[in-house]
């Protein structure tokens, strides 16, 4: 049964498990003999986040940040705000950043450089979604499960206002639920 509130079914739970378990195989080939630390960023890589590294052969260590960016949301020109901090030093270390959609790309591009600039040995993003087509920074990810088009979806962790991350399946939001009040909320983007 699909949400009221979504329009449609973008990706269906065995999609998503077919292809997650996919991309995870091709990343775990890379890391043979190495350690890896898996870096999601809260909240909405979650459920990706756990069904990926659950798919991977070589030993992993687990680490989270949240990050929001506070910035005029059309140009995106805020800066990213730690909100939860690694609990590891990512010095010398190779590290898989983990992220539920790729849109702007701020929060990817902002969070590559710093974990470069903390040391990192290795940085490579891999991305559930990607929103190719609104980039305006100049980043992509290393590996991406699903191309999507400029339509706000939600599921599979991805919310709108908190809501609907436990859905197992990914949707497009119908734009009813969220047109009166996303301009309101547009200054304040929390990743
Ligand atoms: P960026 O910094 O502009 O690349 O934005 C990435 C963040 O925007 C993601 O981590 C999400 O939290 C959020 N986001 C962008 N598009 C969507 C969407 O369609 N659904 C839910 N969250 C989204
Ligand atoms: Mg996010």
């Amino acid at each position: 049964m699909m949400n009221a509130d979504c329009e449609r079914i973008l990706f269906t739970e065995e999609q998503l498990r077919g292809r997650v378990a996919e991309v995870a195989r091709e990343v775990d080939g890379l890391y043979k003999g190495k350690r890896p630390l898996a870096v999601g960023i809260l909240k909405g890589s979650i459920i990706f986040y756990s069904d990926f590294i659950r798919c991977l052969t070589v030993p992993v260590e687990l680490d989270f940040m949240a990050v929001s960016s506070y910035g005029s949301g059309a140009v995106s020109s805020g800066k990213l705000k730690i909100k939860k901090d690694l609990d590891r030093d990512v010095r010398g270390r190779d590290v898989i950043i983990i992220e539920d959609i790729i849109d702007s790309g701020f929060t990817l591009a902002n969070l590559k450089e710093l974990l470069k600039e903390r040391g990192a040995e290795s940085v490579r993003i891999v991305t559930l979604l990607d929103k190719k087509g609104r980039r305006k920074y100049d980043i992509s990810p290393d590996f991406n499960c699903f191309e999507v088009d400029d339509e706000f979806v939600v599921g599979y962790g991805l919310d709108y206002d908190e809501m609907y991350r436990s859905l197992p399946y990914i949707g497009i939001l119908k734009r009813s639920v969220y047109e009166d009040r996303i301009f309101a909320s547009a200054d304040k983007n929390v990743v």
